[in-house]
């Protein structure tokens, strides 16, 4: 794990989309595994900036999402497709038939579950993008979840829950449920880049990169994995 501290979010977005950029710029073709969250939203817009103002392309870069909630879709502002085509999608000159994330509004979601690990067969990640939340999961895998997990149907950590509820007018509107890849998807990617930012991610971080790696810390997983870049800020970094 190459772990750098930078100052701030906005110095913890730049040097991810460094990473990010390079590549996308060394393969046009490259498949970028993606997250939602507030934590690269800063991200987001560098690479939108940079695609306006230097014109590096996405029309042929394909990418897959880790997660989606269960019960919603692209017609609510809270679903993470909506997230994606907003901060994202509609900012750069991506192919949307090239953008996948697990259909929250599934009939059949384990089948659907089963639809989405297939596809990652076919689309393995050149680099994977991560947030990390504040009980240690990845993608919405909680406290507890087999590091060979593929995807599957999540039922939400109450600390999760209750850190989501900020983002909702009525904090009994989050969704208790939601689609993630597993821990075995996320281990798959070629490069995995993990952000975060805050105080209130310390004590994960921690987990992550110092700590014997355990189910109870989902990001721990990482430590098996040959080629992880954590970048955080000094806040998020205040434990190591
Ligand atoms: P956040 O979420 O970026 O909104 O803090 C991170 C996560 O839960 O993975």
């Amino acid at each position: 794990m190459k772990v750098i501290v930078t100052k701030n979010y906005e110095e913890m977005s730049a040097r991810a989309f460094e990473i990010m950029k390079e590549v996308v710029v060394s393969n046009p073709k490259a498949v970028l595994g993606l997250a939602t969250g507030s934590t690269p939203i800063g991200l987001y817009d560098c690479m939108a900036e940079d695609h306006q103002k230097n014109g590096t392309s996405y029309k042929d870069i394909r990418t897959v999402n880790l997660d989606e909630y269960l019960g919603i879709g692209i017609e609510s502002d809270q679903s993470y497709v909506y997230f994606m085509r907003k901060y994202l999608f509609s900012r750069v000159d991506i192919d949307l038939a090239n953008t996948n994330l697990p259909n929250g509004k599934a009939e059949d979601p384990e089948a659907e579950c089963a639809r989405y690990n297939a596809l990652l067969k076919t689309l393995p990640q050149d680099i994977q993008l991560l947030g990390i939340g504040s009980n240690g999961h990845i993608g919405f895998n909680e406290p507890g979840t087999p590091f060979d997990s593929v995807t599957h149907v999540v039922a939400l950590a109450e600390s999760t829950i209750r850190d989501n509820a900020r983002l909702f007018e009525d904090p009994n509107d989050v969704p208790k449920k939601a689609l993630s890849m597993g821990i075995a998807n996320i281990l798959d990617a070629k490069k995995v880049l993990i952000l975060a930012s805050g105080a209130n991610k310390a004590k994960a971080v921690y987990g992550m990169v110092k700590a014997e790696p355990d189910v109870n810390c989902p990001a721990s997983a990482l430590q098996n994995h040959p080629d992880v870049i954590v970048i955080v800020d000094e806040a998020a970094a205040s434990l190591l």
